[in-house]
């Protein structure tokens, strides 16, 4: 059983903005905070209550904000603190929440704190990164390289466990940790609900290890002198972290070890791919399975589970594992009914609920995202342009963070100016307008979705019964509390007609009206329905 607390965060459904490039408000092509006020309605309406915002600190932007100069101030392009606190009251005045992105593990090398500490040894922040005389072992950065870079100045290596001007803070420095806990007691004091933690397994390092330091000897230390403190103790906190065993996950987010409200598990996020940029034979059947592991696990051990498919860093999970052409509807739909009926805290990335596909660029100059230009110069010499620009296209970070299409129209509604990075290539078939208008509505579908999963509480805190077999080409789940108990049935294939070993009422949400008098679900077709007996 999940206590209070936890059950209470069930009951947010967290939209996802790449600030960037949701909305721009001011013509320079850069979605802002402004933007974003203005589509309040939209993300509400689609049955959201709370916005996970990706960076908007003030930042040189060689990570799209991943890189903070300064954790305490906006991003200019993004608008002022003023706009920040009216982004917040509207939120709040409306019921909902705000998460921000804290990013403890780097800070761009523009920040004071590393200016400061490349000038010497003896200066207050001369603690504050990893430095080291010698290499102390041949780490690769995430983004291609090596990831110590010599600083002149200073005179010594440092880690960028990422692209060089991120600079790996040291947590073993207890003035790092404080100054961390006052960046997160500012925001908790301006009203942020909760944090969003970028790559939280790698602030302790562990450095004779050869994942990049991951996992350390005083990470579970860390993250508790972060959230486990009084003043913090009501916040929603979901940790980015790559943790493949139910043990460690127990470690992170157990209701008593005053650490993470939550992890994102990342092992369905490699559905559809072997790595990154190579991808790999696999079906809503692969993600089923994946899913319903965790699920279980996360029942025995009263953790509390991140239902999510789609982030700023993967392309399009229908575009991996669904078709995203014939069947965009069916695969977004099913996707949906399968994962957010069950329990957790839903997240929905940007553009997600229109049925965002993959996009397609010819050149490497439509390419901007810094992982995948890295891996481009990398794989270019092994392999010819037109195959190295087939995995870019395929892995692209790029493919989530297009400027959001709200309509048809030359700028796609986003911006009258220049956007910042090309529009979608699909944007004049996949919009809002478009979306909207049309019978076949993944938002709307969204919108039925969200409203019967917040209105019956079996959704929220109801047991899980997995009907279907792991052999079946489809999903029968039960979700039960009390005597309430509901249905939910996707079917992943042609030729096949699924009949429930139960009796129901006619289906509350429903992907077509193709479900028959005799109960029999067709090809492609999602449901959920109430168990009369
Ligand atoms: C996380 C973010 C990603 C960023 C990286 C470095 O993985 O999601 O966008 O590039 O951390 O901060
Ligand atoms: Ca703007």
């Amino acid at each position: 059983m999940l206590c209070e607390k936890y059950r209470d965060f069930t009951r947010w459904t967290i939209y996802q903005i790449y600030p960037r490039s949701f909305m721009d408000s001011n013509g320079d092509g850069i979605g802002d905070l402004r933007g974003i006020i203005n589509k309040l309605d939209y993300i509400q309406d689609l049955g959201a209550n709370a916005v996970w915002l990706c960076p908007c600190f003030s930042s040189p932007n060689d990570d799209n904000g991943y890189d903070v100069s300064d954790y305490t101030d906006i991003m200019e392009e993004f608008g002022t603190m003023a706009d920040m606190d009216e982004l917040i009251s509207e939120l709040h005045g409306r019921g909902m929440k705000l998460i921000l992105d804290l990013v403890p593990n780097h800070t761009s090398t523009a920040h004071r704190w590393f200016q400061e500490s490349r000038k010497g040894r003896d200066n207050p922040y001369s603690d504050f990164y990893c430095w080291f005389d010698e290499k102390p072992n041949d780490w690769e950065s995430a983004f291609g390289g090596s990831a110590w870079e010599f600083d002149e100045m200073r005179g010594q290596y440092y880690l960028h466990s990422f692209a060089v001007s991120q600079a790996d803070l040291n947590w073993d420095n207890p003035a790092v940790i404080k100054a961390m806990q006052d960046v997160i007691d500012f925001w908790v004091d301006k009203g942020a609900d909760g944090f969003r933690i970028d790559v939280v397994d790698s602030i302790s390092k562990d450095y004779s290890n050869n994942n990049r330091g991951k996992f350390g000897p005083h990470l579970h230390e860390y993250i508790r002198a972060m959230f486990g403190r009084e003043n913090v103790s009501h916040i929603y906190t979901v940790g980015e972290s790559n943790i493949h065993d139910i043990d460690e996950l127990v470690r992170h987010c157990k209701a008593d070890r005053g650490e993470l409200s939550s992890v994102f598990i990342f092992e369905h996020m490699d559905c559809g791919r072997s790595d990154k940029f190579t991808p790999k034979q696999d079906s809503l059947k692969s993600l089923r399975d994946i899913l319903i592991y965790w699920q279980d696990q996360a029942e025995k051990n009263d953790i509390l589970y991140t239902l999510f498919t789609d982030n700023h860093d993967q392309p399009a999970m229908i575009s991996r594992i669904g078709n995203d052409r014939e069947l965009r509807y069916e695969s977004a739909t099913e996707i949906a009914a399968m994962l957010y009926l069950l329990k957790g805290v839903p997240f929905i990335y940007q553009g997600q609920e229109i049925g965002q596909a993959a996009a397609h660029y010819d050149d490497i100059s439509c390419f901007d995202d810094v992982e995948c230009l890295g891996a481009y110069r990398k794989l270019r010499r092994t392999l010819s342009e037109a195959e190295t620009l087939e995995k870019v296209n395929f892995g692209s970070r790029d493919n989530a963070r297009h400027p959001m299409p709200w309509d048809g129209s030359e700028n796609h509604g986003f911006t009258t100016g220049t956007p910042w990075l090309l529009h979608h290539s699909r944007a004049g078939e996949i919009n809002v307008e478009a979306d909207l208008v049309s019978e076949r509505s993944v938002y709307r579908f969204y919108q039925k979705l969200l409203k019967l999963r917040r209105e019956n509480e079996a959704f929220l805190d109801g047991g899980l019964e997995v009907i279907s077999r792991p052999e079946d080409s489809f999903i029968v789940y039960t979700r039960s509390l009390g005597d309430e108990k509901w249905a939910v049935v996707c079917n992943f294939e042609e030729g096949q007609e699924i009949k429930l070993p139960f009796e129901c009422e006619a289906p509350a949400l429903a992907n077509c009206g193709r479900q028959t008098a005799d109960g029999l679900y067709a090809p492609y077709e999602c449901a959920a329905a109430k168990v009369i007996k």
